[in-house]
């Protein structure tokens, strides 16, 4: 002990707490690894202050949905009764699913998840109005720009959240997938969560056509004054827009691109409206068909199979002639998508 000298006390503190901080990330992993889950579990992190890590490895799988004022509405009911028990039939994976909603609809679909015992999951709820005030500079500005005048005010917000999803996900989230809950599957969603493979280095947004001429419509001002534009044009060489009933969203990435952000400026997306000269109603899915046009490279195209819509709207109402050219999808369906409240197949 002759050379001992004060500090010496300060690098055995070091020392301690490096082996302590070790000991407990270790300890943690290891936890985690070993929790068995109990069906169903549920979480009211209402104040986004999440903190639970998962080890890469466990298998699990994020899903957003927004069931919202739903108690009184029992189409609304039913739609996310069919879209869940068909999901919960196909699915072979763990599932967190995070459910953006009121407290009465949140019980509600805990009671209808828990008539679906086949698979392992969790429910976390957001409250859907703390969403709103988070995200509500974009949120207001989209609603501006891309709202049906037909839809309650609050009603239509809802169809605004998803663009900025990433500034309340917990950031130990890394990937997600975001459904319309007017869906029936036919197939696994792990089927579904498997494109993401797929993705590129600046793909942030998997999502798949509309698959109606709704676009070609809507670009109709721009698409006369630009007659050669393929904006509106049918696949596989036109550009359809997207219809944001199934998404995709690589949200970590989302966080991380500077560019990604700007575009949810309110001036962006003026600048964007305006050039092309859309005046949308489609919420979510007209921005990102906005954004497309100048960002290609932030879209993976999800192939028509996992979000097979149903609705045949324009096919009587002035584009007969083209509207099949949309629509072509021959592949076999995993996901229908009952838009426009069109009946789904039994
Ligand atoms: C709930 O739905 C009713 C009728 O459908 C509507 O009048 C009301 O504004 C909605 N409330 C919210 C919070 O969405
Ligand atoms: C959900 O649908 C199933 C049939 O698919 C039915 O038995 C059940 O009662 C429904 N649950 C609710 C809460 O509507
Ligand atoms: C990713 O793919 C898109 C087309 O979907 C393309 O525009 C983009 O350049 C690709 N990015 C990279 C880094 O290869
Ligand atoms: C439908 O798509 C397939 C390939 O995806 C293409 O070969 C075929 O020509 C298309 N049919 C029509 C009517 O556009």
């Amino acid at each position: 002990m002759a050379n001992w000298k004060p500090q010496n006390l300060g690098n055995l503190g070091v020392l301690v707490l490096i082996v302590c901080f070790l000991g407990f990330v270790c300890f943690s992993l290891v936890g985690f690894r070993h929790v068995t889950k109990q069906h169903p579990e549920t979480k009211d992190w209402r104040h986004f202050e999440v903190t639970e890590v998962r080890p890469e490895d466990q298998e699990v799988i994020s899903v957003i949905l927004i069931f919202n004022n739903a108690t009184k509405n029992e189409v609304f009911r039913d739609e996310f009764n069919r879209t869940m028990t068909s999901l919960f039939r196909h699915a072979t994976i763990e599932m967190d699913i995070y459910i953006i909603s009121d407290e009465e609809s949140y019980t509600l679909a805990e009671e209808i998840l828990a008539e679906n015992p086949s698979v392992s999951y969790k429910t976390i709820r957001f409250d859907i109005s703390e969403v709103i005030e988070k995200l509500a500079d974009t949120v207001y500005s989209m609603q501006e720009l891309f709202s049906s005048v037909e839809l309650p005010y609050f009603q239509n917000i809802l169809f605004h959240i998803s663009p900025a999803i990433h500034r309340v996900m917990p950031t130990f989230v890394h990937r997600s997938i975001m459904i319309d809950v007017d869906l029936k599957f036919l197939g696994d969603i792990r089927l579904l969560y498997d494109q993401f493979r797929h993705f590129n280095d600046t793909h942030l947004i998997g999502i798949a056509n509309e698959q109606q001429p709704t676009y070609r419509h809507l670009f109709k001002e721009y698409r006369h004054q630009n007659p050669r534009t393929i904006i509106g044009d049918p696949p596989p060489n036109g550009l359809p827009g997207f219809n944001s009933g199934v998404i995709l969203l690589d949200l970590e990435k989302m966080r991380n691109s500077h560019l990604y952000n700007t575009l949810l400026e309110k001036e962006k997306i003026e600048e964007l409206a305006k050039h092309f000269m859309l005046s949308g109603y489609l919420g979510d899915q007209d921005f990102y068909t906005l954004v497309n046009l100048v960002h290609r490279e932030m879209f993976y195209q999800l192939p028509c199979e996992f979000n097979r819509q149903l609705s045949t709207w324009w096919l009587n109402h002035g584009y007969e002639d083209v509207a099949d050219l949309y629509i072509n999808c021959t592949n076999d369906v995993i996901i229908y998508h009952g838009n426009g409240k069109s009946p789904i197949p039994e």
